[in-house]
């Protein structure tokens, strides 16, 4: 694993831009496997100003997001599908048609994952983005004594939708359910890049980075994976050994 450390999120977000960015010009029709949540919001801002100036395009790149919420109608402000619209491909030059989100609202649940490891599988991910869960997990692959290797419905854990309320005017809006892509099809990805930021995560970040692999820290698996490149803010990186 290559773990670097930064003292402000202004570098944090420029080295992360910079990675996918360099990624998406040596390969033009790059397959991008994105992420939700606060975490990649600032890799985002970075990544439409590269865009807008001229210095990468997104014209041939496919991108497949991780994770949707079961159920919330199609134009509610916090499913995934409007995040990426409004925090990144609305402003960048993406081909719609190209971006992927599993969808939360299709009348056969299990049929939507089997569409979407199919097109998965046919696509190859070259670089997954990804964050972690206070709990460690990835996606919404929650700790458990079995991990899924393919897309699959989830039940949430009381602790992600608590972390999640704050998007939400209550949370008893929060979903209880998502559609997330497994362990599997994360660690089938060329590249990973795993981006985690604040004090608060400290302690799972040592877990997953430098702790026994284990289900029940889903992140722990990456240590797995050959290609994996970690960007850290200094209080997310305050636990880990040197
Ligand atoms: P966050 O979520 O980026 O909003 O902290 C990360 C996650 O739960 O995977």
């Amino acid at each position: 694993m290559n773990i670097m450390t930064f003292q402000t999120n202004e570098e944090l977000n420029q080295i992360a831009a910079s990675i996918v960015a360099s990624l998406v010009q040596t390969k033009p029709n790059a397959v991008l496997g994105l992420a939700t949540g606060s975490t990649p919001i600032g890799l985002y801002q970075e990544l439409i100003r590269l865009n807008q100036k001229g210095y990468v395009s997104f014209k041939n790149v496919k991108s497949y997001n991780l994770d949707e919420y079961v159920g919330l109608p199609a134009d509610h402000s916090e499913t995934y599908r409007t995040f990426m619209n409004t925090q990144l491909f609305d402003h960048i030059d993406i081909d719609k048609n190209n971006t992927y989100v599993p969808n939360g609202n299709a009348p056969d649940l299990d049929a939507e994952c089997q569409y979407y490891d199919e097109m998965l599988a046919a696509a190859s991910l070259d670089m997954q983005l990804l964050g972690i869960g206070h709990n460690g997990h990835i996606a919404f692959n929650e700790p458990d004594d079995q991990l899924h290797s393919g897309t699959h419905v989830v039940q949430l854990k009381e602790e992600t939708r608590q972390a999640n309320a704050r998007f939400f005017s209550s949370i008893d809006e929060v979903p209880s359910q998502a559609i997330t892509m497994g362990v599997g099809s994360i660690l089938k990805a060329k590249m990973i890049m795993l981006i985690v930021r604040g004090a608060e995560k400290a302690d799972i970040v040592k877990r997953a980075l430098q702790g026994p692999i284990t289900t029940e820290v889903p992140a722990s698996l990456l240590q797995t994976h050959p290609n994996v490149v970690v960007l850290l803010d200094k209080e997310a990186a305050k636990h880990l050994d040197a």
